[in-house]
């Protein structure tokens, strides 16, 4: 830590407060998987049944906070560390606002989603796994970054010259190659409602 010398100063109104106003209770969906397993899109259609029942929500996605907020950080192990470390500090903060987060990054580290999870009080972090075989994934291809990385034009590329370690106990496991994306998003809203997250 640089940062001596800070105090930490109490907030008056308090992360209970904020989600009884909204009528919820916060969580973090962290949504986990290779690049174009559908994580973007599913997590997008969850907030949409979220938003439709009256949830106050926000997605964090990976390639958009990278344009932004992590617009500085490459693929290397050191960067996507430091990517999972300041996303998971940012849903901290909405969490602490009240809301139900989702974040959508391949966060390939085991070790580092285990970090974002002690960050937050118990129960609050879902690993929702996005399981879609490579070859699902590279026969995709939306954003033809897998014929770039078979072709050597991009390299540390998750899955073919970059780690992924498979989550051991995702708390929602979700099989994309076996049914449809709206299938997928109801089956995430139904853990946050059997849960108690939302009525
Ligand atoms: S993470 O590994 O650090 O969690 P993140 O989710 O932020 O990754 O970004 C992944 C997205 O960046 C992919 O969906 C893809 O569009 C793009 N991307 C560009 N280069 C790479 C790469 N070398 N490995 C994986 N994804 C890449």
């Amino acid at each position: 830590m640089k940062t001596e010398n800070t105090v930490w100063h109490e907030q008056q109104i308090s992360k209970e407060q904020r989600a009884s106003l909204k009528k919820q209770k916060p969580c973090l969906l962290w949504y986990t998987g290779l690049s174009g397993s559908g994580k973007s899109t599913i997590a997008n259609a969850v907030d949409a049944l979220l938003f439709a029942r009256g949830c106050h929500t926000y997605l964090l996605d990976g390639d958009n906070v990278r344009h932004g907020l992590n617009g500085d950080l490459s693929f290397s192990d050191t960067d996507r560390i430091e990517n999972i470390r300041r996303v998971s500090e940012v849903a901290k903060l909405f969490i602490d606002s009240g809301m139900i987060v989702s974040t959508a990054f391949i966060s390939p580290f085991a070790s580092d989603r285990k970090m974002a999870e002690d960050k937050l009080a118990s129960g609050e972090f879902i690993e929702v796994y996005i399981d879609t075989p490579i070859s699902v994934c590279e026969q995709r291809d939306p954003k033809g970054l897998y014929k770039m990385a078979r072709a050597g034009e991009i390299k540390d590329f998750t899955g073919i010259d970059s780690g992924y370690d498979v989550p051991a106990t995702p708390q929602i496991h979700v099989k994309t190659a076996e049914k449809s994306v709206q299938a997928c998003a109801e089956q995430i809203v139904e853990h946050l409602i059997t849960q108690g997250f939302i009525s």
